[in-house]
């Protein structure tokens, strides 16, 4: 455990070494005038993070960012949990870069397609046959269409627990940020529980013979109860529905076979994305044979539009990904993600416990995917208390919207984040007793799943 001996100091350092973010927050209204929510990605939009904040970052290395303002930061989370390795990954770069001097998009196929191809079905047991993307809401949407085509079904069952399938109008229109998306499609998504198999039953039983496909992750925060995923599978096989496993943020994660090897439950279709190129735009699509088949041209059923774009086999983005899943196979990733997390959620539990947090800052997840929870006084989550949390962390040189780490997180990095923690929680804890107005500079942040601004 790294033992804050000096918290005193830490505190009065933290305090006098406040960052500055002028560049940052010059250039924060031009991205807004220029950019709908001033960014590609919601979850890195600024109403996601506190007031005081590193808006833009212009490099990273490793677990490490630099701001526009120099500031430098270890990360978490980094690239939406897509860049597994670390940042700017030598190895990686290379292999992407040697392809790209090759020439990267042709009129025909290039042969990287099939080695990369081969690679994934080596090491995923749900894979036949795959099909590659750039991201995994086309990957995610394509396995509902070829699941609705497969069975001549209409309905999707997704879980209503896990937060985030695809930004494609079946999954989004079932959140509160449904404008622009008709009825109609929502009504065709419906949705039941996790660890309640009876909730999915009751919608097999509703809509007898009408479901298409089972959308879920294998596990999100909260992990299957024994027997769970057999019991979805089973019921899905008895329903004559597709079962499919959105392993976004389990693959290459969980196990280096995903999820699905984790628990020893393997769906129709999966589909993977983020960690399988270190950032790179890569996503795949897999499954089983015969219901992949629909989408290629030995067969005599309806054919099925499969995932044809312009830029799905972009051959950086494979030459990348086959360079991490080589590095993923020989340097034990997956176990190193497993290791660094457990350290640092051994620190934080600690500095909880040293801090009289118990009911009010909590770590969940497997430690390949630590988030945490921050509630108030009255023990009711709390946004404001998630902004204070991340306010001092920032403060300390620690971006953290997650605790979700990355091979490249030193032991180093964790006893300095574990510090940084330690500090925040003191705040925290003071802010509990003496009231947030005091310690929390400038408005919450705001869920991203809401209805206006
Ligand atoms: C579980 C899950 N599914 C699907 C997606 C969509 O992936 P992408 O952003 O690559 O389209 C995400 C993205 O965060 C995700 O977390």
């Amino acid at each position: 455990m790294a033992k804050i001996d000096n918290q005193a100091d830490g505190l009065a350092l933290a305090a006098a070494g406040r960052k500055h973010f002028s560049k940052s927050q010059a250039l924060q209204p031009k991205a807004h005038r220029l950019i709908p929510g001033g960014a590609h990605t919601y979850a890195k939009g600024d109403d996601q993070y506190p007031e005081q904040a590193p808006a833009f970052i212009a490099r990273g290395k490793g677990c490490h960012v630099w701001d526009l303002d120099g500031n430098e930061f270890i990360e978490y989370g980094m690239g939406l949990r897509a860049v597994t390795l670390g940042h700017a990954f030598e190895p990686v770069v290379e292999a992407a870069h040697q392809q790209m001097q090759l020439g990267i998009n042709f009129t025909r196929p290039a042969k990287i397609e099939v080695d990369l191809a081969e690679a994934v079905i080596e090491i995923l047991d749900g894979a036949d046959m795959v099909k590659f993307a750039k991201n995994g809401s086309d990957v995610t949407t394509a396995a509902v269409k070829l699941a609705r085509a497969y069975t001549g079904r209409n309905l999707i069952a997704i879980c209503g627990d896990h937060s985030f399938l695809s930004i494609d109008d079946w999954f989004i229109g079932t959140t509160e940020v449904n404008a622009g998306i008709p009825q109609v499609i929502t009504d065709m998504t419906l949705k039941f529980h996790y660890n309640a198999s009876e909730s999915l039953r009751a919608l097999f039983d509703q809509y007898p013979g009408q479901i298409a496909c089972v959308v879920m992750e294998a596990e999100a925060a909260t992990p299957p109860a024994p027997g769970y995923l057999k019991q979805v599978k089973e019921m899905c096989e008895e329903r004559g529905a597709v079962l499919i496993f959105d392993e976004m943020i389990t693959g290459f994660r969980w196990h280096l076979g995903g999820a699905q090897k984790f628990h020893g439950v393997v769906p129709h279709l999966s589909t993977f994305g983020k960690a399988m190129g270190n950032g790179f735009a890569i996503s795949a699509l897999v499954g089983k044979r015969e219901i992949m088949r629909l989408g290629g041209l030995d067969h005599d059923q309806p054919r099925v539009f499969l995932l044809s774009t312009t830029h799905g086999a972009e051959t950086h983005a494979l030459a990348a990904s086959l360079e991490t899943l080589r590095i993923f196979r020989e340097r034990n990733v997956v176990e190193v993600l497993w290791k660094q997390g457990e350290r640092l959620r051994t620190f934080v539990n600690q500095s909880i416990v040293e801090n009289r947090l118990e009911g009010f800052f909590e770590v969940i997840g497997r430690p390949c995917n630590l988030v945490f929870v921050t509630c108030d006084q009255e023990g009711k989550r709390s946004q404001a208390f998630r902004t204070l949390f991340m306010q001092e962390l920032i403060r300390r040189g620690v971006i953290a919207p997650s605790f979700v780490v990355s091979f490249s997180h030193s032991d180093v990095d964790i006893d300095r984040t574990a510090e940084a923690v330690y500090e925040a929680h003191v705040v925290y804890r003071k802010a509990l007793d003496e009231g947030i107005g005091k310690y929390l500079d400038g408005r919450p942040v705001k869920p991203v799943y809401r209805k206006y601004n």
